[in-house]
């Protein structure tokens, strides 16, 4: 597990985009393509726009194929819509092979199971989808994707995508579930802000019960972990 602090958002989302090209430069040289999940929430945009600024002819994005990690229950024209905060800050601006969005705006169970199947149809039917990247948020109370304290979605094993009744939000969401994240070939979490501290440390260094701090459950079998934090969010962490 890697720990990479940067002083800033806008330094954290240089080197996230940095990163990003990086890493999708083999895949897209061997396999011929990068399949990479966006993260969801507001950190991650920063780094989409400077994709978008400084990567649009680094990268040959006719190779890069987008999924997503999670996604509320809305249309993807909702302002909540994961997709949509994708769509306006990359996908409309950069041309990339496919992009797989959650269609929340089918009923839920429907959804989970039409983005299985979309996973089963892009990697094969059988062992979990291997994706080259999976960016990750961190919520201030530990959860990731859409995998928050004490819900069901902490327990799945048999599913690739599932609803996530989360009561605090008196919501459900679909999320990508444990499984899946952990057979990445690697796993970036981006973390701002000083709310996210008390549950960075936590995860980091903590012993706290990981179905307090879902974050905690992410561990790659590739052993590529790596988080990428600015300086408020490691204000706890011991360097
Ligand atoms: C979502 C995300 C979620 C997000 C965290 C952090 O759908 O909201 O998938 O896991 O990454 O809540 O969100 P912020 O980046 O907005 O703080």
């Amino acid at each position: 597990m890697k720990l990479l602090v940067h002083e800033t958002p806008e330094e954290l989302a240089e080197a996230a985009a940095r990163d990003f090209a990086a890493r999708a430069r083999e895949p897209i040289d061997v396999l011929g393509r990068f399949a990479v999940v966006l993260a969801g929430g507001s950190t991650p945009k920063a780094t989409y726009e400077v994709l978008d600024r400084d990567y649009a002819d680094n990268i040959d994005w006719s190779k890069v194929h987008v999924f997503f990690g999670d996604e509320r229950p809305v249309p993807p024209d909702d302002e909540d819509s994961n997709y949509r905060t994708a769509r306006e800050t990359l996908l409309s601006r950069i041309r990339v092979g496919s992009v797989h969005r959650m269609r929340c705006e089918l009923p839920p169970e429907e959804a989970a199971a039409a983005y299985e199947q979309e996973l089963r149809e892009f990697f094969g039917p059988d062992e979990p989808p291997s994706f080259d990247l999976i960016l990750l948020g961190l919520g201030a109370d530990g959860h990731t994707a859409s995998l928050f304290p004490e819900t069901s979605a902490l327990d799945v094993t048999d599913r690739w995508v599932v609803v996530n009744p989360v009561l605090k939000l008196e919501t459900a969401r679909l999320t990508l579930t444990i499984p899946v994240i952990n057979a990445a070939k690697a796993v970036t979490f981006l973390v701002a802000g000083r709310d996210k501290a008390q549950a960075l440390k936590e995860i980091l260094e903590g012993d706290a019960d990981p179905r307090e701090y879902p974050a905690k459950f992410i561990c790659p079998e590739s052993r590529d972990l790596t988080w990428m934090v600015d300086r408020a969010a490691a204000k706890f962490v011991q360097r």
